[in-house]
């Protein structure tokens, strides 16, 4: 499947600020590592995330699923872009499990920027990040 995958510079912006006002929201006490994600649905409309640690470590959750469960809850089924935005000198890339989560929504061209807190710092698509993946699909046609 292909979209449309063009991004205005209204939308990227609009990515940037949302990430960025949820990285700031981040429950990170134990690793300080602050994370804000957000995904503009094919609707248009952008939903937000950060990172939630939890005691019982293992529980905690990404930022990436936090902004795809708002687009769920919200009504969009398609991601049609996700930024994510963390800190430090590395780039923040979305961790294994969280491909598969965007891959759940989106398409092998679905763009996946990767922002510090300046601004956007890398661009991958989808399968650049999940090569060869698994999706629903896979289960249509069983
Ligand atoms: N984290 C995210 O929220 N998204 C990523 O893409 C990478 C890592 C979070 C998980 C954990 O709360 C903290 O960053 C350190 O791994």
């Amino acid at each position: 499947m292909t979209t449309d995958v063009a991004l205005t510079m209204r939308e990227q912006a609009a990515l940037l600020a949302a990430a960025r006002a949820a990285m700031d929201k981040a429950y990170a006490p134990y690793s300080r590592f602050h994370v804000g994600a957000a995904v503009l649905d094919e609707n248009g409309h952008i939903h937000a995330g950060c990172n939630v640690e939890n005691a019982a470590y293992p529980q905690g959750v990404c930022a990436e699923a936090g902004a795809l469960s708002a687009m769920v809850l919200a009504g969009g089924r398609r991601a049609r872009a996700v930024l994510v935005m963390g800190p430090g000198g590395a780039l923040v890339t979305p961790c294994g499990g969280c491909r598969q989560k965007i891959r759940e929504f989106a398409a092998p061209d679905t763009p996946v920027l990767i922002a510090g807190e300046g601004g956007v710092r890398a661009s991958f698509t989808l399968e650049q990040l999940l090569p060869q993946s698994f999706g629903p699909e896979h289960l249509a046609q069983a």
